[in-house]
């Protein structure tokens, strides 16, 4: 039996639901992982493809997901059991609690750098990032400091914890990017960075880029792994959740789009060249910092707010599995949190090694990537899309549309009109778009 609401929680208000939502939406995802994708793969061809796979294939899957939730009001796992009882489905939602505690495991290494620059901005080290990163002990204990802060807020439960955060920072946030973005575009040398962000080049796109584009998508708009199921099981029947979801999709886009506004002018105006992989943020932004009055505590204060993004995101990376310790198998949630925490930290070390202090970790046979290059793309592209795609046949074929029409319209009684283009997109569009890119990328294409 599903716990009665008001045992789970539930999101104290509309706005404190979006502002949460996005909280998990918006993180490193947006400011470290965009921008180096984007940059290694083409720049503006890559923007265009992933504005499209947001519009018809993210907004789409996150009303799925915040549907299957709101119905069931249980974690990814319970939550394909209430609809469909007894059938297989539920390998969905475990599938999603692992990719979630995969994903887990490597994004908090790299908050645990976003914590440590913090203090490196302040003190105007200038140390560069490899060396930074290769200090072991340096390393592993940000990794496990970031990792007690989450546990710590997910303790405190939906309302208390994660929506109280989410509502007072993500503004600050958004209001420091704007002033960081004026700075790099009007630095000298910076319209070649504009160029090569907003200019698409479709010459050189391949297969690999429209999947990394897909991924990218998925991963910033935290689906196919069950966190917006996890979330929605938290919303109330009088809220709207298609507007909902494109609310949280433009937020999270925006932020997106305006990391790549701060970083590539920038990067350009130095002469680095775009290619430079998961320590592309950690390398530029120093550099403005430093060409500002006062840059210190600007820098500072801008990993401050991105170590807090990081957090919103990590705490619903945790209450996925938290949710189905606590939902399925009767966990206290005080224990489950620190439990999935120490199973995190273990399966972390080896991400956290493996950006210069083990070199065997830095550069795995066969794959050539790090160990930590290696969970991403793994787990942040090829887990997260064949997650979304079960998902969308899930709905669309098993569920059907027809039948999760009937919750959606809770909340929003026009929904009548649109149902027969979500049905279009999640029955086809979305299952058969993922399905080619992954075969693709199997059979080896380009
Ligand atoms: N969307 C988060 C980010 O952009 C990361 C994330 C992925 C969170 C998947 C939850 C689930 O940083």
């Amino acid at each position: 039996m599903p716990k009665s609401e008001h045992e789970r929680g539930e999101w104290g208000s509309r706005l404190g639901f979006i502002l949460a939502a996005a909280g998990s939406a918006i993180g490193l995802g947006n400011i470290w992982r965009f921008p180096y994708v984007a940059g290694e793969n083409g720049g503006g061809a890559f923007l265009v493809l992933y504005l499209v796979c947001v519009l018809f294939i993210g907004v789409p899957v996150m009303v799925a997901e915040l549907t299957i939730g709101r119905f069931s009001r249980r974690n990814p796992v319970g939550a394909f059991e209430v609809i469909r009882p007894g059938s297989p489905w539920k390998i969905v939602g475990y599938l999603g609690v692992f990719t979630g505690i995969c994903i887990l495991s490597y994004y908090t290494v790299m908050a645990g750098y976003t914590l440590g620059y913090i203090v490196k901005t302040l003190i105007g080290d200038r140390m560069p990032f490899e060396s930074f990163t290769a200090n072991p002990i340096l390393s592993l204990s940000l990794f496990a400091v970031f990792s007690i802060l989450t546990v710590l807020v997910v303790q405190g439960g939906v309302k208390n914890g994660i929506e109280r955060w989410a509502k007072i920072l993500m503004p600050v946030l958004l209001f420091l990017l704007v002033v960081l973005i004026i700075r790099s575009v009007t630095l000298e040398g910076s319209s070649r960075g504009l160029s090569f962000y907003l200019k698409p080049d479709f010459s050189k796109v391949t297969g690999k880029t429209i999947l990394a584009a897909l991924g990218q998508a998925f991963f910033s708009l935290s689906l196919g792994m069950g966190a917006m199921i996890t979330y929605g099981s938290y919303l109330s029947k009088k809220d709207n959740i298609v507007t909902s979801s494109g609310y949280v999709a433009l937020f999270d886009t925006l932020i997106a789009i305006m990391a790549g506004l701060l970083i590539f002018p920038a990067l350009f105006s130095m002469n680095m060249s775009p290619s430079e992989g998961p320590g592309l943020v950690f390398k530029v932004l120093p550099v403005i910092f430093n060409t500002i009055p006062g840059g210190h505590l600007v820098g500072a204060s801008f990993f401050l707010l991105l170590s807090i993004a990081a957090l919103t995101s990590t705490i619903s990376l945790l209450e996925v599995v938290t949710a189905y310790l606590v939902d399925e198998k009767h966990f206290l949630r005080r224990r489950a949190v620190w439990i999935v925490a120490l199973v995190c930290f273990c399966l972390g070390v080896p991400s956290a090694l493996s950006q210069g202090i083990v070199p065997r970790l830095g550069r795995l046979p066969l794959v050539n990537m790090s160990f930590l290059g290696f969970m991403d793309w793994w787990f942040g592209n090829i887990m997260l899309a064949i997650g979304a795609v079960l998902i969308s046949i899930f709905f669309g074929w098993v569920w059907k549309t027809r039948r999760a029409a009937a919750e959606i319209l809770e909340g929003y009684p026009g929904f009548e009109r649109f149902a027969p283009a979500l049905d279009l997109l999640l029955k086809f569009f979305c299952p058969a778009c993922i399905i080619v890119l992954l075969v693709f990328l199997f059979i080896g294409g380009e």
